[in-house]
């Protein structure tokens, strides 16, 4: 298998996780890139369930080495905790999980900062995960933040966190929160530094090392691009480069270097947090809702659900040069009698056929349907293309047609074995 970036086409949870499962049967590295614990990625393995948030989704695959790369943030506990329930579930980590030694790190002030800018919002909030991820994004930009190199090294680290805590502190208690106090942060994250210490080392060189011995690469890509820093519905969006370039920069891997693009997508929409979705649409939702699905794998919360926007789809495989498809959630639409598809915006007076940047223009944006009659047989028993119904299969070619990419996998529930490969 070539060097594979994959991204979310919408606005994140297109099952990434599944899919990037799937895939890393025929690779040798898996390799986060972006984001940090903000995702989830929901993988099956028979009948027990996986969430992860940190530790790319290869390490449910034997043998398979994971990296987390560089322009990961890391919140060091939780990737303890994410490392030692693996452990529990008898999952080998030791030797397979290598972590950038300039990633950064993302620490309580960071959590503390993002719960109190979304208050101070009100009702303009982002609805973020509160994760800490726009604070630890900052403080890289504004050059001000800690990397795992730092955290490792005990007496710089110590003399670092004083002085940025010291500072979040100031601001934490004019946002009228309460400070952070030093000794009990440096001695929980000196703790997790020792637990973190083995993995941790040059992870370009790494992965140009096993580039060079002919290894595949797979690059998971977390979120989606709607919510790309600079690609998607600014301000409503997460605080890294969700879309393929964010592959190259979070790993030290150059373009020239990779081989193809899958861009991930749900066969109707998603999103959860705030900010434009055109296609939203209550009937959709209830239904999602009601089976028990389209629910949030890292907050619990319940996703805002909306008919497939061909236009937003082909928007990103335009940003990310997807070649090839993968269609999630297909089982979804299987009790409908009608399906809309999103092929254009009706927005100020215009016909639209990308998304417009300006952010009150795109939440003005009336989706422009067209329909395809549904099939109303469960297909979570298909397991090849012609096993499909035929509407779906029509479905299928007319939306991946509309988002102006090859078709190549279709999965029609959680399960390893519910994918078809065309
Ligand atoms: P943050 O990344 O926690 O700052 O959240 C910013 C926005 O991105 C919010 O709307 C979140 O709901 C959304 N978001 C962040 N991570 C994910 C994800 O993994 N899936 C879907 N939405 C996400």
């Amino acid at each position: 298998m070539p060097n594979t970036i994959l991204v979310g086409a919408q606005w994140g949870d297109e099952g990434k996780g599944k899919i990037i499962d799937v895939l890393t049967e025929g690779a040798d590295i898996v390799v986060r890139t972006q984001g940090g614990n903000n995702a989830g990625h929901t993988v099956y393995v028979g009948k027990k369930k996986y969430v992860l948030h940190l530790i790319p989704s290869g390490m449910l695959r034997k043998g398979k080495i994971c990296v987390i790369g560089n322009g990961v943030v890391i919140d060091p506990i939780g990737l303890l905790s994410e490392i030692n329930g693996l452990k529990d579930l008898g999952v080998k980590i030791n030797g397979r999980l290598m972590v950038s030694e300039t990633a950064h790190v993302v620490l309580p002030y960071h959590r503390e900062l993002d719960a109190q800018r979304e208050i101070l919002k009100g009702k303009n909030k982002i609805g973020t995960t509160k994760r800490g991820i726009g604070p630890a994004y900052g403080d890289k930009a504004a050059r001000t933040g800690l990397r795992m190199v730092d955290l490792m090294n005990p007496e710089r680290f110590e003399v670092l966190l004083r002085m940025r805590i010291k500072e979040n502190n100031e601001i934490l208690r004019a946002l009228g929160a309460k400070g952070l106090s030093f000794k009990k942060v440096h001695e929980t994250y000196r703790a997790a530094a020792d637990a973190l210490r083995p993995y941790v080392e040059n992870t370009v060189v790494l992965l140009h090392e096993a580039h060079r011995l002919g290894a595949s690469i797979l690059f998971e890509g977390a979120q989606g691009t709607y919510l790309d820093i600079d690609h998607g519905t600014y301000p409503f969006v997460t605080s890294s480069n969700t879309t393929s370039g964010g592959a190259c920069t979070g790993s030290g891997m150059p373009p020239n270097r990779m081989d193809r693009v899958v861009g991930v997508m749900k066969a109707y929409t998603t999103r959860v947090g705030e900010g434009p979705l055109p296609t939203e649409d209550a009937q959709i939702s209830d239904m999602l809702h009601g089976m028990g699905r389209e629910f949030g794998a890292t907050t619990g919360r319940a996703r805002r659900c909306g008919w497939f926007d061909a236009v937003a789809t082909r928007n990103a495989t335009m940003v990310n040069g997807i070649d090839e498809l993968a269609v999630t959630n297909l089982d979804g639409l299987d009790q409908l009698d009608k399906i809309k598809v999103c092929g254009g915006y009706r927005c100020g007076g215009k016909v639209l056929d990308y998304v417009p940047n300006d952010i009150e223009a795109f939440s003005s944006c009336e989706p422009i349907y067209m329909e395809f009659p549904g099939w109303r047989v469960s297909t979570e028993k298909a397991r090849t293309w012609k096993q499909l119904p035929l509407n779906a299969r029509k479905y299928l070619k007319a939306v991946a047609e509309m988002a102006c990419a090859e078709l190549s996998i279709v999965s029609v529930g959680p399960a390893r074995e519910q994918t078809i490969q065309l």
